[in-house]
C-alpha cells in the first residue's frame, strides 16, 4: 500500500469514528464530506448503440424514448413523463419522479406540488413556459415510493441528453433525492442548499421539493431564500 493510500485509509477511519449521528442513527455529513463528494458529480455513460442518442431536438427525443422498458416502471406506468417547457430555457427544474397526476396526464408537476411550483416561479418573475421542467425518472414508481438507484441509473442518460439539447444556464434541483443523485452525495438537503454547485459545467442550485413545502410550510421561508439567491445569480447573467 502506498503512503497516500494509507493516509487516506487512516483519515477515513478517523472520520468514521468521529462521525456524528442523528437520533435515528443516520450519519450527519459535514460540509467537507459534501464538498468532497459533490466535486465528482457522477458520470453515467451514455449508451453507444441506441439511436435516440443521436436525436437533435426534444420532440424527436421524446418520440424515440417514450416506449422505454429498460426498468420495471415501464410496465406499471400509464404515461412516460418526458418533460415540458421551453426547449431553449435558461433554467431547468429537475424533480424526482412523476406522481399519480403526472402519470395520468403525462406532464411533470401538474398536481398540487406543481401548482405550488408555478407560484414559486411567479415569485421570481418566471412562467412555466419560460423554463424547462422534468424529473430524474420519467415513469412513476408505484405508490410514489422512492426511486431505486438502478432505475435512476437507467434513466439518467435521458436527462443528460435533455440537458445537452437545452443547454440551460441553471439547473434547480427540487428536493433531496434529485440533488443527492445528481451531486452524488449523501448530504442532507441543508448541506446542499445555499451554494452554487457546478454540475458538469452548469450552475446547480438545490432547494426544497414543493411537496415538502406543502407538508411543512415552515420551509417556505428558506425556500424563498434559495429562489432569491437563484434570481440574483440569474440577473447577473441576463444583464451581461
Ligand atoms: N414530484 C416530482 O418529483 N415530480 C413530479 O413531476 C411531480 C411530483
Amino acid at each position: 500500500m502506498k503512503q497516500d493510500e494509507i493516509r487516506e485509509l487512516l483519515d477515513n477511519t478517523k472520520r468514521y469514528f468521529l462521525q456524528q449521528k442523528d437520533l435515528f442513527g443516520n450519519i450527519i455529513y459535514t460540509e467537507t464530506d459534501v464538498k468532497k463528494k459533490s466535486n465528482d458529480a457522477h458520470e453515467i455513460s451514455m449508451p453507444t448503440d441506441e439511436p435516440w442518442t443521436e436525436t437533435g431536438n426534444l420532440v424527436d427525443l421524446d418520440k424515440s424514448i417514450n416506449n422505454c422498458l429498460k426498468c420495471g416502471l415501464g410496465k406499471t406506468r400509464t404515461n412516460f413523463v418526458f418533460g415540458v417547457g421551453n426547449p431553449n430555457a435558461d433554467v431547468m427544474f429537475v424533480g424526482e419522479a412523476p406522481g399519480a397526476d403526472e402519470d395520468a396526464q403525462g406532464e411533470p408537476f401538474v398536481g398540487r406540488a406543481g401548482q405550488l411550483l408555478n407560484k414559486i416561479l411567479a415569485a421570481v418573475e418566471l412562467k412555466r413556459e419560460d423554463v424547462y421542467i422534468c424529473n430524474i425518472l420519467k415513469c412513476r414508481p408505484p405508490n410514489n415510493r422512492d426511486p431505486e438507484p438502478t432505475e435512476m441509473e437507467l434513466c439518467t442518460p435521458y436527462l443528460y441528453k435533455q440537458i445537452s439539447l437545452i443547454q440551460p444556464k441553471f439547473i434547480i434541483c427540487l428536493g433531496r433525492i434529485a440533488a443527492q443523485w445528481l451531486l452524488q452525495t449523501n448530504g442532507t438537503l441543508g448541506s446542499m442548499r445555499e451554494k452554487i454547485h457546478d454540475y458538469r459545467g452548469t450552475k446547480l442550485i438545490v432547494t426544497y421539493h414543493p411537496a415538502a413545502l406543502l407538508r411543512n410550510p415552515n420551509w417556505k421561508r428558506p425556500a424563498w431564500e434559495d429562489m432569491k439567491m437563484f434570481r440574483d445569480e440569474y440577473n447577473k447573467i441576463i444583464q451581461r
